[in-house]
């Protein structure tokens, strides 16, 4: 890849073939595309290596929009230098009203979009990147260029499977988006035989494959080839990711990072852009790990969930619908249990985030640390709606980072615990979990139960996103104080 990226514009075909390629055989402008590329690369891994901790975050964050900001203007350079003369001025004013539009709409969103609704803005930006490869991948068959032309049957199989990738991704991001929106119901799809709908999708989409890189440049076979297997690759993104069902869907926003890199990468591979080759390799290797640790934390097969619900049973919520007796409890008697408590724990989850807690839940832990009260938060992996959700929210607080831990850290350690205070979280202390057949079976948990009084914080007894009763909330040494988790937090820190 390296050897590709020192040169990547054969001379020899730049003044053949480039419309404008005399700007570019004096070798700066190359040259300062390929230096660009390669720093921005190293932005881009940088930025990787900072979001890997929280105390490094934002500094990972600050290599990105660095890394991007000389991405773009090495394109924009290498975008109107290889114009013709006349075509400049065009280029460039087509440039200026694309990025605008799109920096318009990015700032607005940017704006508005609430925290809790990251996940879905997120799933919806993937079937973007999806339907690019799918439109690079058509017009790089329907018009190639030179390189492209030299590189024959190579360049049909980068063109098939990148809008191959790209249609699953776009659709398989769409459904995610409409499942995370609560658009559509989150239960997976059960389709009969959906295993071999989905292996019979995948023969036919390679029979077509070998059909279309045995034709010699444009056919009518050859584009009908392509059409089938958008259509099979659109259908199959849906019926893919309409199987998992809503505990998965971690995993799934996840993997489908992970295939919109991959269809970043193709989509480079086809513009012989080894920037793009290398940004979208970075984001397909890095999310596909991601969902394998997510897949681990939440004892789920990774293969099953990127072969979609594969081996899933696809159990409902019946298997666990215990309920029973809860115990209420007042924001004062919550402050007087804490004023006598040594160790607290916090366990935050999605409703922490839906009602912007995280302020006072920080300040009441400064008060209790001050008092002397050991304070810590345990974090489960897939706590809130996307990876990471509770951590950026208490840095996002200042709470210190030492004492938010990761749930391996703290599930054995409950037994010692005073208090824990459940705040806003459901299906991550759900013991449901512990018992086959439930649909959530398997998941580890956060085992508040095993503490001496747990509280927990909701407004209502509905059950989580999983869909599934809480059994957690008719046990002995449970209380429920119900209330929006901020007012709630709150009235404790005026009761204290
Ligand atoms: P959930 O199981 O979603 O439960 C959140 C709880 O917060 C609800 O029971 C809700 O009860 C309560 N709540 C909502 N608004 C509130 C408010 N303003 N004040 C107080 N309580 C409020 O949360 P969790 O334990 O964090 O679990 C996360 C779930 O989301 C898991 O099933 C996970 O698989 C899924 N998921 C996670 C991700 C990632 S990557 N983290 C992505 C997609 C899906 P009331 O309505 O009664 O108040």
């Amino acid at each position: 890849m390296f050897t590709n990226l020192v040169t990547p514009f054969p001379q020899d075909l730049m003044s053949a073939e480039i419309p404008g390629a005399d700007l570019l055989s004096g070798g700066f402008v190359s040259h300062f595309v390929v230096f660009a590329y390669i720093v921005a690369a190293i932005f881009f891994i940088l930025a990787l290596a900072g979001l890997s901790r929280h105390e490094t975050a934002q500094r990972g964050n600050n290599s990105g929009i660095i890394g991007m900001a000389i991405a773009l203007v090495a394109t924009i350079v290498l975008a109107l230098t290889s114009q013709p003369a006349r075509g400049v001025v065009v280029t460039a004013i087509l440039i200026a009203l694309a990025m605008s539009i799109g920096a318009v709409i990015g700032i607005w969103k940017a704006r508005n979009v609430q925290m809790t609704g990251m996940p879905e803005l997120i799933a919806l930006l993937h079937s973007f990147v999806g339907l690019a490869a799918v439109l690079v991948g058509f017009n790089s068959y329907l018009a190639p260029d030179a390189n492209a032309l030299l590189l024959g049957g190579f360049h049909l199989g980068e063109v098939f499977l990148g809008i191959f990738i790209g249609a699953v991704t776009l659709t398989g991001s769409i459904i995610a988006y409409l499942k995370l929106s609560a658009k559509i119901s989150g239960a997976p799809l059960m389709l009969p035989g959906r295993n071999w709908i989905n292996l019979a999708a995948i023969v036919v989409c390679l029979i077509l494959m070998v059909l279309f890189v045995r034709q010699d440049g444009f056919t009518g076979v050859g584009i009908a080839a392509l059409i089938i297997m958008t259509l099979i690759a659109l259908a199959l993104g849906v019926h893919l990711v309409a199987a998992i069902g809503g505990g998965d869907m971690p995993v799934v926003v996840s993997m489908l990072n992970s295939y919109s890199g991959w269809a970043a990468a193709a989509a480079g591979f086809m513009l012989n852009n080894d920037l793009l080759i290398i940004t979208g390799a970075l984001v397909g290797s890095s999310g596909a790990y991601l969902s394998y640790i997510m897949c681990k934390a939440m004892n789920r097969s990774f293969i099953s969930v990127i072969l979609g619900g594969f081996g899933s049973t696809g159990a409902t919520a019946s298997a666990s619908d215990e309920t029973g007796e809860y115990r209420e409890i007042d924001a004062a008697r919550v402050a007087e249990m804490l004023t006598d408590a040594q160790h607290v724990m916090i366990t935050p989850g999605y409703g922490m985030a839906v009602a912007q807690a995280q302020y006072p839940v920080a300040d009441l832990t400064k008060r209790l640390r001050e008092a002397g009260v050991d304070v810590r938060f345990g974090i489960h992996p897939v706590a809130g709606r996307l990876p990471g959700h509770m951590n950026v929210l208490l840095a996002e607080a200042k709470v210190p980072y030492d004492i938010v831990m990761e749930m391996d850290e703290v599930n054995d350690d409950f037994g010692d615990v005073d208090v824990v205070l459940v705040i806003g979280a459901n299906d991550t202390v759900n013991p449901a979990a512990e018992q086959p057949g439930s649909p959530i079976a398997g998941m580890p948990v956060l085992k508040v139960w095993d503490a001496h009084d747990v509280i927990v914080f909701k407004r209502s007894m509905a059950t989580g996103y999983a869909g599934v009763q809480n059994p957690l909330f008719f046990k002995d040494n449970t209380h429920m104080l119900f209330g929006d988790a901020k007012a709630s937090v709150e009235a404790i820190i005026s009761a204290l």
